[in-house]
């Protein structure tokens, strides 16, 4: 089993092959080392890019509305193709609702992501059309800007929860067709990505690991 995985505890079956998933070939990568940033004033970007890692594991405390505001804020702010913004957030804290997307969306073959169930706030990414100049470009160019912009806006939403303390998942495994159900989206509404957002329960351990600079860096 790959060094990265065997560092942290992990809960359930699910999660375990979902790490392991992952980090198939963790064995072979350089792994980044763990430091510890007692000193979040002094932490650089660079520093809290290392630091954040997907977390898989919460504890029940509720996240702070203005928390979950300032990373959504984030989101905001991303850039998009035309500036389209295709993106909706729809934030699930209700228990309730929580429970029947983790049952629903997250059940059956999706169930390596059952870990959701414990994170007290989902965040689901919901797509939307972009501007018609966008679309015509991407049309034309064979690019789906729309989820190039998702994308950026996820990751500044992750970026800002992790300078929050919180930890968070990127989600992409999952019944879309139940979540929009049991959201009670439209049809032209896609959902890629939903989040999980939380305070992680404990320190994770793993080693985040990367290709090396060598093998995805080229000057010319
Ligand atoms: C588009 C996308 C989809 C992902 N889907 C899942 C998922 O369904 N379940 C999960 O546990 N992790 C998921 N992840 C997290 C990746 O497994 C993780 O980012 C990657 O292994 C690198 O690890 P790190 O985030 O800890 O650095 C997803 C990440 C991205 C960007």
């Amino acid at each position: 089993m790959p060094r990265a995985v065997t560092g942290a505890s992990y809960n359930n079956l699910g999660q375990l092959v979902n790490v392991c998933l992952s980090t198939a070939y963790a064995g072979k990568l350089p792994a980044i080392p763990n430091i510890a940033y007692e000193d979040k004033e002094h932490m650089s970007f660079l520093e809290l890019l290392q630091k954040r890692k997907s977390c898989r594991s919460y504890c029940s405390d509720p996240v702070p509305r203005e928390k979950i505001e300032r990373c959504l804020e984030a989101a905001r702010l991303a850039p998009s193709a035309c500036n389209s913004q295709p993106w909706r957030f729809v934030v699930v804290e209700s228990p309730q609702l929580k429970q029947e997307i983790a049952d629903k969306a997250f059940g059956g073959v999706f169930a390596m992501n059952a870990f959701v169930r414990k994170a007290p706030v989902l965040i689901v990414v919901v797509r939307q059309r972009s501007r018609y100049a966008a679309m015509l470009g991407g049309a034309l160019r064979g690019v789906q800007y729309s989820l190039i912009d998702v994308g950026i806006a996820g990751e500044h939403l992750a970026l800002q929860a992790e300078e929050e303390g919180l930890g968070i998942c990127w989600l992409g495994w999952f019944s879309e067709r139940l979540l929009k159900k049991a959201l009670g989206l439209g049809r032209q509404d896609k959902v890629d990505i939903v989040m999980s957002l939380g305070y992680a329960d404990g320190q994770d351990s793993r080693l985040k690991t990367r290709k090396p600079p060598s093998e995805i860096w080229e000057f010319r």
